[in-house]
């Protein structure tokens, strides 16, 4: 392996509050999706408010390959997927390993072109990760997948017809894959145990915009009503809550005080209760400019129990920074992660550091999920509160590595943290942003 370059590499000086203001842009589990669901339409599409973050050059670049124009005007790209064609294998390969949305090209290319190639998939290593709920509904829209060397090769010898689905588990990307491949199918498609978070919705409603006909039932059924074309969309996505609830973290863990604007009450109910009950602080301002002001008030944070869920529950990318935080309250927390079976192994890290966290196979705290009976480390207990100190770590994937970054500026003294380059994926200008809260970074 090489030597990490100092460019990824950040000597954080930790102790200083982040005090100021920042801005979200639109959430990354949003405009992926959306880039790839203009490959749909017979018109350019318009997407405003895009954050400059590696994920979107990944599926720029994905896009490009396979014949869509992507022009920039401002902070909005400009789709034109007129000449939409196949990518040389080798080429799409280039991105192997480095972003999990090439699976979602099956549905858009299926129908653009009737065949569909994706190479191996990537993403954060939290997990195995699986796309068995994926390429099973493409099974029974009609499509044929065959394993090659290369990766999927995907065909539809008799077109894409709507069927009716259950998922095992309401998985986002799944539920994004149904969404894509139904909404041109023929006839009716009826998804049940779907997922519907904000990202999911607003995603709907881009579709709608489009010209597809969605339905959201109660009780986590979607229904769909192919159509033979879809048009192009103009559309500014959902806040990133992901981000906003990253910064508020870094708030509280340092101290601090951090203006988030762009952020959205409704998207982050669930964060701002959980906020509030360790001992923080939020005040919402609604204003076309608003935004949320995150601070910590002074006075001991309490512990806290919680559990990770699929919305609306508290979101397994809140766990990570929220998790810094609690090694700041007083007692006994409890973290019961329930969407991933492997997104605990960053507390070694934070212990490293000072904090006491323990982790255990066993469901603590909550109802009992899958991940108990399979055996898998997903609850941990933190013991509060533990002073930090500063130490030399390596980020191992997006969330836990913002993790890392907060507990570095809680901590006294000087962390040097390696891998940086992994936030630039997800967290837009983070070190410019740093700077802007008061941080002290250098390389
Ligand atoms: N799962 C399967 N089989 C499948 C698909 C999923 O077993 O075919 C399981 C997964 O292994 C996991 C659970 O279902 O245990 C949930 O996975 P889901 O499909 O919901 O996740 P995803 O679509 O791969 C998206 C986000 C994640 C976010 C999750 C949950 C994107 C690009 N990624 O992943 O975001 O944590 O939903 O909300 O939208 C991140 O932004 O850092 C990130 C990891």
């Amino acid at each position: 392996m090489s030597p990490p370059s100092p460019q990824d590499m950040l000597a954080v000086h930790g102790g200083t509050p982040l005090h100021g203001e920042i801005r979200v842009k639109g959430a990354k589990n949003l405009v992926s999706k959306a880039m790839v669901a203009a490959l749909l339409g017979d018109e350019p599409s318009r997407l405003f408010g895009v954050p400059r973050i590696r994920d979107v050059e990944v599926v720029r670049d994905l896009l490009e390959l396979h014949g869509v124009r992507v022009g920039d005007e401002g902070d909005a790209l400009v789709l034109d997927p007129a000449n939409v064609e196949h990518a040389a294998v080798d080429q799409i390969n280039v991105h192997a390993g480095s972003s999990r949305i090439p699976i979602l090209f099956c549905g858009p290319m299926l129908h653009r072109l009737g065949k569909a190639v994706i190479p191996d998939l990537g993403g954060c290593h939290i997990g195995p990760r699986p796309i068995d709920f994926h390429l099973q509904a493409l099974r029974e829209f009609g499509a044929v997948v065959d394993k090659t060397d290369a990766g999927l090769a995907l065909t539809a010898p008799n077109g894409l017809r709507g069927t009716k689905l259950d998922l095992p588990y309401p998985s986002v990307g799944a539920t994004e894959q149904v969404l894509l491949t139904a909404v041109m199918a023929q006839g009716v498609t009826e998804l049940r145990n779907a997922a519907v978070e904000p990202e999911i919705i607003d995603l709907i409603c881009l579709l709608q915009k489009m010209g597809a006909v969605i339905t959201v039932h109660t009780d986590r059924v979607i229904e769909i009503e192919g159509v033979p074309r879809l048009g192009g969309f103009a559309h500014r996505p959902i806040p990133d809550r992901i981000e906003a609830a990253s910064w508020a973290a870094a708030a509280l863990a340092t101290g601090g005080d951090v203006t988030v604007r762009g952020a959205r009450q409704v998207d982050m109910m669930t964060f701002l209760n959980v906020f509030r009950s360790v001992g923080g602080a939020y005040a919402v301002d609604d204003s076309p400019d608003g935004g949320i002001r995150f601070w910590h008030p002074g006075g001991e944070l309490r512990a806290t129990a919680l559990e990770t869920a699929v919305h609306p529950g508290f979101m397994t990318d809140w766990q990570q920074p929220l998790v810094v935080a609690l090694t700041q309250a007083r007692g006994l927390s409890i973290v019961h992660e329930t969407v991933y079976e492997q997104r605990l192994g960053y507390t070694a890290a934070l212990n490293q550091m000072g904090a006491t966290i323990q982790v255990y196979r066993d469901c603590l705290g909550g109802t009992p999920c899958r991940f108990g009976r399979r055996n898998f480390t997903h609850s941990a207990v933190i013991a509060g509160p533990s002073k930090l100190n500063g130490a030399d770590l390596t980020i191992p994937d997006l969330r836990a590595g913002f993790s890392h970054l907060i507990a570095a500026l809680a901590a006294s003294g000087i962390s040097r943290v390696y891998g940086v380059n992994l936030i630039n994926r997800g967290y837009e200008d983070f070190e410019a942003k740093l700077a802007a809260l008061g941080a002290h970074v250098d390389h």
